[in-house]
């Protein structure tokens, strides 16, 4: 059967997005649906039957991730394997994330509408826990189940109540038995750019030849309190001052590294906070990023020797936690040319970029051939509750997944 003219159904592509987006929905118009939470396991739950009234076979595996085979013709063939995760950030959108995976459902129901059988089995995942804003580092699931963490690992991480990914599995019912990792003849996902690169360019679609990369810190800086009137400046060992000092130099970082350095302090707990004491303790977290290793690499060499000096001058005690190294990747070249050419044959504006943001396919890219899709999002924001894009875009990059993922399962002619 020819499927060159095969297109998905956009409309109800974006009414389940729109659904999904009302489980911890937010007044702002965002969502909340931060990892392993009830409203996480309420996501899940939907996407289970979802899948399970589209036919598909749904399993669980021990670090929560989910997997739903269509089956292929020959099930000796490994499944063509596309998703994305349903975590969001604790102030997030309605696409981040769960654009990829009612895309590769999407991908799904149409084949069942038009009753093609591929040759070899599509799986649509689920990422536990993408976000890591409540369980450091990011991408933990697809780590795990790529063999970068050990289930261990995963299941220990905690939250800031000590609450461990482990229990929080166990406590919404989403431990499986199923075999941890397996494999894929190829996999693909389709995600929001989250940058402003595409629209900027005037362009629909992303065509994703791999990601930079991301190192993860926690700065902690130890003083001692002391009372914010009788103690005089230059006796204090402030901790408030030191973080201020190193704060100031910190960004330097990433604009002496124009264009792609990137740095962020998005989480900072000062103890005990008292307006009239001087701060003991300040633990602030630190993310860097850059598409070159070498250069991500003197990011980190830069961070460490700043944080040491400053601390020394002002008689700090300090610690830098490595909490994760996302090292640069490059996508598979026979995968990011299936999604080349699915743009190419439905006709999109289309130019390659390198992802800004961590997916879950940086670490699928390491056990399968990985690809990506990307659509533009309004203004290039993504991490707020206003995250946009458009029904067209969000069509139009669920038409090249379904063809890239057609190109590599085979159609049963
Ligand atoms: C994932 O959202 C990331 O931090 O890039
Ligand atoms: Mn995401
Ligand atoms: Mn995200």
């Amino acid at each position: 059967m020819s499927t060159r003219n095969l297109r998905v159904d956009g409309d109800r592509l974006w009414a389940s997005l729109m659904e999904m987006a009302r489980i911890g929905a937010t007044e702002k118009g965002g969502v909340c649906r931060v990892a392993l939470t009830d409203l996480d396991r309420q996501g899940r739950d939907l996407f289970r039957r979802w899948c399970e009234e589209a036919g598909c076979t749904v399993r669980v595996d021990p670090m929560g991730n989910m997997f739903a085979r269509r089956p292929g013709r020959d099930p000796s063939r490994d499944p063509v394997g596309t998703g994305s995760h349903l975590d969001s950030q604790p102030t997030g959108g309605k696409f981040d994330g769960v654009y990829g995976v009612l895309a590769g459902l999407e991908v799904v129901r149409t084949l069942n509408d038009r009753g093609i059988e591929t040759e070899a089995p599509v799986e649509l995942c689920v990422w536990t826990n993408e976000e890591g804003a409540r369980f450091p580092p990011a991408m933990v699931g697809s780590g795990v189940f790529a063999g970068v963490f050990s289930l261990d690992y995963g299941h220990s991480r905690a939250d800031h109540d000590g609450k461990t990914q482990g229990e929080e599995l166990a406590r919404i019912g989403y431990l499986g038995d199923a075999p941890l990792g397996h494999a894929f003849g190829a996999y693909f996902e389709a995600h929001i750019e989250q940058g402003p690169i595409l629209e900027n360019a005037g362009k629909t679609i992303g065509i994703v030849t791999g990601a930079q990369g991301t190192r993860w810190y926690d700065v902690i800086l130890t003083g001692a309190e002391s009372h914010a009137g009788p103690t005089p400046m230059e006796l204090r060992r402030d901790a408030m001052a030191g973080a201020g000092e190193i704060l100031a130099a910190l960004y330097r970082i990433a604009l002496d590294r124009p264009p792609h350095g990137r740095a962020t302090v998005g989480e900072f707990r000062l103890h005990p906070g008292s307006r009239n004491t001087v701060p003991g303790r300040i633990e602030f977290s630190v993310d860097l990023r850059h598409p070159d290793g070498p250069t991500l690499e003197s990011m980190d060499a830069d961070l460490k020797a700043l944080v040491a000096r400053v601390a020394a001058a002002r008689g700090l005690e300090h610690e830098v936690v490595d909490i994760w190294l996302s090292p640069p990747v490059a996508f598979d070249a026979g995968c990011v040319d299936a999604v080349r050419k699915g743009a190419a044959a439905l006709g999109h504006e289309a130019m390659e970029v390198v992802s800004g943001a961590g997916h879950d396919s940086v670490y699928l890219s390491r056990v399968a051939p990985t690809g990506m899709v990307f659509i533009p999002c309004e203004g290039g924001i993504s991490h707020n509750e206003v995250e946009n894009a458009t029904p067209a875009d969000v069509t139009a990059g669920c038409d090249v997944l379904l063809h890239a993922m057609l190109d590599r399962a085979g159609v049963v002619a």
